[in-house]
C-alpha cells in the first residue's frame, strides 16, 4: 500500500499528518529516508518513525443487516447513516462493498480493504448477489428468459449481464445478479413492466445474512477468503 496509508494504519496520525511527517523526512523504509508519500510499501518492509518500527493494523471485514430508512453513506443525510450502528474505532475509514437504497434491507459488506471490496463490486469478478423481491404485479412467464438474455436499461449502453430469476410465488421472486448498476433491480423489473415494492439482499457470494436487522458481526477468515477464490 502507499506509504501515507501505511503510516495512518500503523499510528494515530491523520492522512495530512502522515504526509507532513513523510515530507519532513521523518520516515525511513528499509533504512533509507523516503519523502514521497505515494511510495509503495509492503508489510515486510521495515518502516521507522521517530525510532519506532511501524506495524500496520489488519483490515476489517464486517457483515451488517441494513434496516430500511438508513443509508449506505459515511454521513447522515435525509436518513441516518448505517455506520451510526457500528461503534468501533475509525469508522470513517470503512466503506461499503455494494450500496443499497435507503428503502432496501439486508446484507451489506463493509471494509477498509479496497482491494477486497473490488472483488465484490466489479462485474468482471462475477460475484453473485441474491435479492428477494416483492412485486406489485404477478411475474410474467417470459421474465426469466428476458433476465437471462440481458435487458436494455434506460441510459445504459450495454445490456445487463445474465441474471437468474427464481419464482417463489406470483409476486415474490429471488433475483441473482453479478453487477450493481444504480437502482439496478428496480430498473430491471420496471423494464419488464412490473414494479418492486420490497427489496432485500439475502446473500453475496457464499455469505448469507445471519444477524438481526440493525446488527453486525465481523466476517470469519473463511468468509473473507471466499471472495478471493475464483
Ligand atoms: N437494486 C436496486 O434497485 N436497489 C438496491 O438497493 C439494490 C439493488
Amino acid at each position: 500500500m502507499r506509504l501515507d496509508r501505511f503510516v495512518c494504519k500503523s499510528t494515530e496520525l491523520t492522512k495530512a499528518e502522515a504526509i507532513e511527517r513523510i515530507h519532513l523526512g521523518q520516515i525511513s523504509v528499509n533504512g533509507a529516508v523516503v519523502t514521497n508519500e505515494a511510495t509503495q510499501v509492503h508489510e515486510k518492509n521495515k518502516v521507522i518513525l521517530a525510532g519506532a518500527t511501524l506495524t500496520a493494523r489488519g483490515f476489517r471485514y464486517i457483515l451488517m443487516h441494513k434496516a430500511a430508512g438508513t443509508i449506505c453513506s459515511n454521513k447522515d443525510e435525509v436518513y441516518p447513516s448505517l455506520f451510526n450502528q457500528i461503534t468501533i474505532d475509525r469508522v470513517s475509514e470503512l466503506h461499503i462493498a455494494g450500496r443499497l437504497d435507503a428503502d432496501t434491507t439486508g446484507l451489506v459488506l463493509i471494509t477498509d480493504d479496497g482491494r477486497w471490496s473490488f472483488n465484490i463490486t466489479t462485474p468482471s469478478k462475477k460475484c453473485k448477489k441474491v435479492y428477494r423481491v416483492g412485486l406489485t404485479r404477478p411475474i410474467a412467464d417470459d421474465a426469466a428468459a428476458k433476465f437471462s438474455n440481458g435487458l436494455s436499461l434506460q441510459g445504459e449502453d450495454k445490456l445487463t449481464l445474465p441474471a437468474v430469476l427464481e419464482v417463489l410465488s406470483p409476486k415474490e421472486v429471488l433475483l441473482t445478479i453479478t453487477e450493481g448498476k444504480f437502482h439496478q433491480v428496480k430498473r430491471m423489473f420496471s423494464a419488464i413492466g412490473n414494479r418492486v415494492v420490497s427489496l432485500h439482499r439475502e446473500k453475496i457470494g457464499a455469505v448469507s445474512l445471519d444477524v438481526e436487522v440493525g446488527q453486525w458481526r465481523y466476517l470469519t477468515p473463511d468468509e473473507v477468503e471466499s471472495f478471493l477464490r475464483k
